[in-house]
């Protein structure tokens, strides 16, 4: 089976809209995906008819969306095959899920000394929270350093490796180069050094099959909206053990057992670090995402992207003074790029004027952009109601972008 794009394109309303009269043609998937009917058509019936408070109340609506809210718990825990249901955390995305660990893991259980390791290719959600938590700490930050293609170097990675190190953080797949890091084998490093192991799979979640078991990874991160889902809603998944051992996050309603003036007791897993009224329409909505993205396949997902990634690659190349900034051999649906003379944020606004949406910018690498000696890039990034039209259009475009500037 392959997709079935006329179909899939069908499924994705805001692609029939036009930007500045022109078809829109939507290349900036890595910084946040369209949202397919399913999601829109269960937000639309959340706050049309079934809007109400979750896991309080014991009327109909309450119960009813308690339900749905923790049936997208259920399809989440299957999704990435985690063993239990309640190892599944809901968050405002990756960012906070990052946080969430920096702040209860790290600052509770690492000391001065203390080593976490990321590489040059993080986002800055992957460097920062952990900037935080080891500068009261008297912990250390350390540098996994990549090569000029943007693959991290597995030899200096297995180097930093030491009893010091108690976390390495890296993303699955970069989300300015599109490089896969191969996180199976990184995972098994770090154990073997007695660290633990964090997956920020933000841009991975949509584009490859994950399973946290047989990754055994000890927490992995990703956000709703870059899978199709609503924004402002995430996952942390984390071992067991892990979590139970780590305080809570925020305090607040439903993440309390008993609350008194002597003292508090805190609720069980999940809902120890989910304190307050949470994103519910979101939460009952990425449901449906999860069920799109199964409806296609991940097969036929990872196939359509690399065929359109093959095709951009191979285009944008035949352009003089463009040059492709990681070239991963590992890559996955984003193109990052630099056109002689012309500046990405130029570069990115001539071709927003043709209804073509990317993205330009440090893409919150800032590390990896001075590594790659760049300010800068223009980024288009793929997904699968993306066509071969839309590479044309867009290589057309930057054709004329390029006689223009
Ligand atoms: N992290 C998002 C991006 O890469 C916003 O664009």
């Amino acid at each position: 089976m392959s997709i079935d794009i006329k179909k899939v394109r069908n499924d994705f309303p805001e692609l029939a809209r036009l930007v500045h009269d022109k078809p829109l043609i939507y290349l900036d998937n890595a910084a946040s995906t369209l949202k397919c009917l399913p999601v829109i058509n269960a937000l639309q019936q959340h706050y049309t008819n079934e809007a109400a408070n979750i896991h309080r109340g014991v009327h109909f609506l309450s119960e009813q969306g308690t339900m749905k809210y923790e049936a997208t718990r259920e399809k989440t825990q299957s999704f990435i095959n985690a063993k239990e249901r309640h190892e599944i955390i809901f968050t405002k995305g990756t960012t906070e899920s990052i946080n969430v660990i920096a702040q209860c893991y790290a600052l509770e259980f690492l000391n001065e000394g203390d080593e976490i390791l990321v590489s040059t290719m993080e986002h800055h959600s992957n460097i920062v929270p952990w900037q935080m938590a080891a500068l009261k700490k008297g912990a250390i930050v350390r540098e996994i350093p990549i090569n000029d293609d943007g693959e991290i170097i597995l030899d200096e990675y297995k180097k930093l490796l030491s009893e010091k190190t108690k976390i390495v953080s890296t993303c699955h797949i970069s989300n300015s180069l599109g490089t896969i890091n191969p996180i199976k084998e990184m995972i098994t490093l770090a154990h073997d050094a007695g660290a633990i192991f964090v997956v920020d799979a933000a841009q991975s979640i949509a584009h490859e099959s994950i399973d946290v078991q047989s990754l055994d990874c000890d927490f992995l991160v990703y956000s709703s909206h870059k899978m199709f889902g609503p924004t402002g809603f995430g996952v942390l998944y984390g071992k067991e053990d892990l979590l139970n051992k780590m305080p809570p996050y925020q305090g607040g309603g439903d993440m309390i057992d008993v609350v008194s003036f002597d003292g508090t007791t805190y609720n069980d897993l999940p809902h120890k670090f989910e304190a307050g009224t949470p994103h519910i329409a979101g939460g009952i909505a990425l449901k449906f995402a999860y069920e799109y993205i199964e409806s296609l396949g991940f097969e036929n997902i990872i196939a359509h992207e690399k065929m359109l990634l093959d095709y951009a690659t191979s285009q944008i190349k035949e352009i003089e003074g463009v040059k492709v900034i990681g070239e991963a051999k590992k890559k996955a649906s984003v193109l990052s790029f630099v056109m002689d003379g012309g500046h990405p944020h130029d570069i990115g606004t001539i071709l927003d004027r043709q209804g073509i949406a990317i993205r330009t910018g440090h893409h919150c690498t800032q590390p990896l952009m001075k590594r790659m000696n760049v300010t800068a890039t223009a980024r288009a990034s793929f997904s699968v109601y993306n066509t071969l039209e839309d590479i044309d259009l867009f290589i057309q475009g930057l054709k004329k972008t390029k006689e223009f500037l």
